[in-house]
């Protein structure tokens, strides 16, 4: 499995064997650095960034860090090694052979579900696209750079399942992943939480803390596919993946180690005192959270689905860790509880399990993004601080789904529609937050320099030091 360089196109896939994909992948080439051109991160053509590239998908030291030109990015097609013997493990076809190839009738839910996960790859990459302007440090600037490239892989990972299993069709889609644009208001990106603004770098830490913890969760699902090709493509991204969301959970722990190390200089919990000594207050890092989390967990869709159904019962979509669950698999007469709205109230009703499948993988997501939480109180704690973060409920500033139809507080009241317009600027970023943290925001540049609003790392990257020259101006 291991990758051939020589290639124009990177992979471990035989791409060489195959002229007519390579033809088509190559022709696409030329419009993905156009696009990374016109869209990837803002003025940044010229500078030659310490970054890994994968050298193959061995799980032990898959990278080698160099100096690279984004640009000269060698962005290839890296699949896990397959097992011929695979066999499906949920679902109706259950104990059947895993597919090498698309069967006719999963074949538009197939390329459904890859053009949607393909569509926020680079989608990302736009809505980060101004933040390497204002970096609080170099290391944070290659790290957003890292995770830049990475998403441009991604989307490769998906462009090749398209064009080698999805002929025209595929092209097309291919095609239009490089149309559509992050917050376009005519060719918007697929998803909603795709087409926000990532406006700071406090919102690029939440983003890649819960965003990308969405593409994880979601990746996973894709991971016990039947479609062969799919789980390989997908068990290799979520390699990545894990980086970037060490980036935003270590992002919002060093801004609560200078926050709390601000508030225990001044022996304050004034926010406006914590502002003018240039930390953000903590009430600030609270409703950044529950902006993150409430638009990210409307990304699974509604909470009961018959396309997530079918999805399972066919054998496109797993649930998380599907393999480590000890029940049938096929979870036919098994109900799930989801939330109602009754009378403008909150209820609890049992559902078929099989339709709730996208709340399942929801509430498998705020189990996991609840730990990372209890991490970031752990910093406070032991800066002998009280305050905690916490989760808003479930139900708050839902766009998506039966609790899009009230109005919920974040401790899980819900409140009419002048309640909350009263407190929204308590429960969410308001303007004037927006503009604080703007008006903290960098660059701060030199190695080993960081911005007032965040503590350094504890380590660099690849074993270097902090203060390592991570990235090259040119
Ligand atoms: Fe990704
Ligand atoms: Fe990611």
């Amino acid at each position: 499995m291991a990758i051939d360089y020589t290639q124009k196109i990177p992979n471990n896939v035989n791409l060489a064997d195959d002229r007519t994909l390579q033809r088509a992948l190559e022709q696409w080439q030329p419009n993905f650095i156009t696009w990374w051109d016109d869209v990837g991160p803002e003025g940044s053509t010229n500078h030659e960034v310490y970054l890994r590239t994968a050298t193959s998908v061995d799980p032990q030291g898959w990278a080698h860090f160099d100096y690279v030109k984004m640009r000269d990015y060698r962005w290839g097609i890296f699949l896990n090694p397959g097992d011929e013997n695979r066999q499906i493990h949920f679902g109706d076809h259950k104990g059947e052979k895993a597919w090498q190839d698309v069967p006719g009738e999963h074949r538009a839910n197939l390329r459904r579900i890859i053009v949607t996960q393909g569509d926020t790859e680079p989608a990302s990459v736009e809505q980060q696209r101004h933040l390497g302007l204002t970096a609080p440090s170099m290391y944070d600037l290659r790290n957003l750079f890292q995770i830049n490239v990475e998403e441009g892989r991604h989307l490769w990972a998906m462009v090749y399942l398209l064009q080698k299993f999805f002929g025209r069709d595929g092209r097309e889609e291919a095609g239009a992943l490089l149309e559509r644009t992050s917050g376009d208001a005519n060719n918007p990106r697929i998803l909603g939480a795709f087409n926000e603004k990532t406006p700071d770098w406090l919102a690029f830490f939440m983003f890649t803390y819960f965003t990308d913890r969405d593409g994880k969760f979601q990746l996973a699902a894709l991971a016990e596919s039947a479609f062969d090709p799919l789980a390989r493509t997908t068990k290799f991204m979520l390699t990545e993946e894990a980086h970037h969301m060490f980036v935003g959970e270590s992002g919002v722990s060093r801004v609560l180690q200078r926050t709390a190390q601000v508030m225990n200089e001044l022996k304050t919990d004034d926010p406006a005192l914590v502002r003018a000594a240039g930390a953000i207050d903590l009430g600030t890092i609270q409703r950044y959270l529950n902006f993150h989390y409430s638009v990210t967990i409307d990304l699974f869709g509604a909470d009961q689905s018959s396309n997530a159904a079918t999805f399972y019962s066919s054998g496109l979509k797993g649930r998380f860790e599907e393999g480590k669950r000890v029940d049938d698999h096929v979870l036919k007469g098994q109900t799930y509880k989801v939330l109602e709205v009754q009378n403008g109230q909150l209820g609890e009703k049992e559902v078929p399990m099989l339709n709730a499948l996208n709340e399942v993988l929801r509430d498998d997501f705020i189990k996991d993004s609840i730990a990372g939480i209890g991490r970031w109180n752990k910093v406070l704690e032991k800066a002998g601080l009280s305050q905690r973060l916490v989760a808003p409920h479930k139900a708050f500033n839902r766009k998506i789904g039966a609790l899009a139809g009230i109005k919920m507080s974040p401790d899980g009241r819900v409140v009419s529609e002048e309640e909350w317009k009263a407190h929204e600027a308590e429960w969410l970023p308001s303007p004037a937050d927006f503009a604080f943290v703007a008006s903290l925001m960098g660059p701060v540049l030199e190695p080993g320099k960081f911005a007032g609003w965040i503590a350094p790392p504890a380590m660099g990257i690849n074993k270097n030091p902090v203060d390592f020259e991570y990235v090259r101006f040119g």
